[in-house]
């Protein structure tokens, strides 16, 4: 390596000091920050307002080559930080762009489906593709729950379905349910970031405005009570999903699709019973230790 362009530092990090870390670091000097998930923990339910989806976070924090890193590594405040960092290691200004991106490819959900990076041809052209870039909402399809959920959708959507989305994040679900034939979308989150996202990955991909609402709650549903749709998926996690049963049983037509994930193998029994008088659970998918839940609302 002869020409180093950058220079980077790693910390770990929690959401609640992420932010106080991250502008101490631009003030630091700082050129770029970017964070990954640091765990195999990548499903967790930030309180509105808040910043990251993760609750364990990787930071890499991207200097000049110029300047003294050593000093930052000395003095970056202990209460920020549950990880030492990582000692500054030297990215040729290249490579570092392509590390990052090589960490995102086009991916393949069921037989049509392909989510593609921004920076990325799509493989298929003529698939149903959709353009989905890393950012803070979670849902670019690399998460099994998100995986399993886009097979099923491309697998069993009718065209013309209604669908909710609870729990939007990037609102890959909702945006692929609509490019698989659904004619309306509602796609909900508590977190502000995820609607936001969501808004911009619908635009990036080309959905009518009047196809999908995107709305955060609870304030939707004070606001404007949602109606209820043949399809309802919520990829959260297992005690929101118990907690949300009625709310989600209520958003729901008679015959229509509950699709759960965000749930391990097993925790699937506690939920099955629990929404066993109004929707007939099965354990339709399995992967990585993550089940898929589906079932059909009983008619009364
Ligand atoms: C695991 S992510 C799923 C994102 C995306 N639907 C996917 O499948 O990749 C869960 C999302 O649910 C949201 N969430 C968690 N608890 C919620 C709740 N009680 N009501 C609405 N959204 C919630 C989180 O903010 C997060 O965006």
């Amino acid at each position: 390596m002869t020409d180093p362009g950058w220079q980077e530092l790693r910390f770990s990090t929690t959401p609640d000091q992420l932010e106080n870390l991250e502008s101490w670091l631009f003030e630091q000097g700082a050129l770029a920050v970017t964070l990954e998930d640091n765990a195999d923990e990548p499903l967790l339910e930030p309180g509105p307002g808040e910043t990251p989806l993760w609750q364990n976070i990787k930071l890499v924090a991207l200097f000049e080559v110029g300047i003294n890193l050593s000093p930052i590594l000395a003095n970056v405040p202990q209460q920020w930080v549950t990880a030492a960092a990582d000692a500054a290691n030297f990215v040729p200004d290249q490579d570092w762009e392509r590390a990052w991106m090589a960490d995102f490819k086009p991916l393949q959900m069921g037989t049509r489906l392909w989510i593609c990076p921004s920076w990325c041809d799509p493989p298929d052209p003529h698939a149903v593709n959709i353009q989905l870039d890393p950012g803070l909402a979670f849902g670019t399809g690399t998460h099994p729950t998100t995986a399993m959920c886009l097979a099923e959708l491309d697998a069993t959507i009718r065209p013309g379905v209604t669908l909710i989305d609870y729990g939007c994040g990037s609102g890959i679900l909702a945006i692929a349910g609509l490019k698989l034939g659904a004619i309306k979308a509602i796609a909900v989150d508590n977190d502000p970031q995820a609607v936001t996202a969501t808004r911009d990955n619908a635009q990036r991909n080309a959905i009518a405005p009047e196809q999908l609402d995107v709305f955060l709650v609870p304030q939707a549903d004070n606001q404007r009570p949602l109606q209820p749709v043949d399809w309802v998926i919520a990829n959260i996690l297992a005690g929101p999903l118990e907690a949300l049963a009625p709310t989600l049983i209520d958003l729901l037509n008679p015959g229509g699709r509950l699709m759960l994930a965000g749930l391990l193998a097993e925790q699937a029994a506690v939920l099955i019973e629990v929404y066993k008088p109004w929707v007939a659970l099965r354990a339709v998918q399995e992967k990585e230790g993550w089940t898929l839940l589906v079932g059909e609302k009983l008619p009364h």
